[in-house]
């Protein structure tokens, strides 16, 4: 019976459903959100349009813009219990304090148990707008700071730079801030989009599904992987180390992070945005190491592109944060704080037309074992 059981071990080439957000051709290295390429969204549109396109599916007009963008700046806010709870597992990874605060907002949320489609779009856009506050109170509860009141005056990007340091970004500093949270906004089904599906597939709620999501997305083979370029970054020292580090690597049997991808197998479309304001941005900085670190692994890694190991976002968003001064732990925090209108309009399309996903596994253990009483075991 088991030899016609075809298994697609990890779902490889396996179409779970239909989407209209994302669409992505691993082939030729292509994104669309909603039909729109990324390569003009990253370079052309706002953070708060690219998620009101992904949540409305349309671009907006400017006074759709307007009012969303106030609705979103309005909702910035978190309850001061939200706060106590940073405070209290201040010290844990800054992904299991987004975790755990998204999962305790749940309990301020008027709308928690309401799974409508106009409901899961409200708490879409609340998440996303409170995302920033939580991941920046606790760097700097964490760092014995007191947390910054979000600044209404200013746009997504821009003001979770102010909440994190305190003070204001340069505009250059906040527009590569938004690039970033528009490259990383949605992505198919990917791991983290898969979970949360998985959790709206029982008909649980958008805090529930966001979680999981959150807790996918923390592994290093997931959205880890910014944080692991940057230790390698750091531990490689200097150029002159980086190509005997990456061949040490790779032939131990090791992984570079920020390399290769499931889906995109020439191109990661989102990559070459910001490796051009990585390199441009070590240059102002007047650190130009890490680029170049980066481009000497880059460079022994390209045998590796024959067989689809290309470097992907992550690859050169690392380092872009760390010229900005922005602490490692909370690499994968921006990643996740960028993609929670991807997860929230995953679950809409899931609750939309949903069915309870539920695969199967084969089971290859022993069969119809006789149960010993334990006095009677070995
Ligand atoms: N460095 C070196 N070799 C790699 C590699 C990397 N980063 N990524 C994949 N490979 C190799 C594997 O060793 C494997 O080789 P083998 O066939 O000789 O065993 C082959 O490529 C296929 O790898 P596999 O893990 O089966 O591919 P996948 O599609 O399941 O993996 C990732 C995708 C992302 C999990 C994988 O490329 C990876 O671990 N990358 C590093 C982490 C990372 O950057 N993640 C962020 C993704 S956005």
């Amino acid at each position: 019976m088991t030899t016609e059981i075809e298994l697609k071990r990890g779902l490889q080439g396996v179409y779970i459903d239909r989407t209209q957000s994302s669409f992505i051709d691993g082939a030729i290295g292509k994104l669309l959100y909603r039909g729109y390429s990324i390569h003009d969204l990253s370079e052309k549109a706002t953070f708060e349009e690219t998620v009101y396109l992904l949540l409305y599916g349309k671009l907006p007009n400017r006074k759709e813009l307007n009012d969303f963008d106030a609705h979103l700046r309005a909702n910035r806010s978190i309850p001061p219990e939200i706060v106590q709870i940073i405070r209290l597992i201040k010290d844990a990874h800054p992904m299991d304090v987004l975790r755990t605060a998204v999962s305790a907002l749940a309990a301020y949320d008027p709308d928690v148990a309401d799974n409508s489609l106009e409901s899961t779009l409200r708490k879409g856009v609340r998440l996303t707008a409170q995302a920033p506050t939580i991941v920046t109170a606790h760097a700097r509860i964490k760092d014995g700071k007191e947390p910054v009141e979000p600044d209404s005056n200013l746009n997504q990007a821009a003001n979770f730079l102010y909440m994190l340091f305190g003070k204001e970004p340069t505009s250059a500093e906040a527009r590569l801030m938004e690039k970033d949270f528009i490259l990383h906004a949605e992505h198919g089904i990917n791991a983290s989009a898969f979970a949360a599906r998985v959790a709206a597939s029982t008909i649980s709620d958008l805090h529930s599904a966001i979680v999981s999501g959150i807790g996918t997305l923390k592994g290093p083979a997931h959205g880890g992987a910014a944080e692991e370029v940057m230790k390698m970054a750091l531990d490689i020292g200097e150029e002159s180390n980086a190509e005997q580090y990456t061949r040490d690597i790779l032939e131990s049997g090791g992984r570079i992070m920020g390399f290769g991808h499931r889906v995109y197998k020439v191109e990661d479309p989102r990559a070459p945005h910001l490796q051009a304001e990585c390199e441009a941005l070590g240059e102002q900085k007047g650190q130009p190491k890490w680029f170049r670190i980066l481009s000497k692994v880059a460079e022994v890694m390209e045998p590796y592109a024959s067989r689809g190991i290309c470097p992907n976002v992550d690859f050169w968003a690392g380092t872009m944060y760390h010229l900005m001064d922005i602490p490692k732990d909370i690499f994968i925090s921006i990643f996740a704080m960028g993609r929670i209108p991807g997860w929230t309009v995953q679950v809409m399309e899931q609750y939309a037309n949903n069915i309870l996903l539920r695969p199967l596994l084969l089971y290859e253990g022993p069969m119809d074992l006789e149960y010993v009483p334990i006095d009677q075991r070995e």
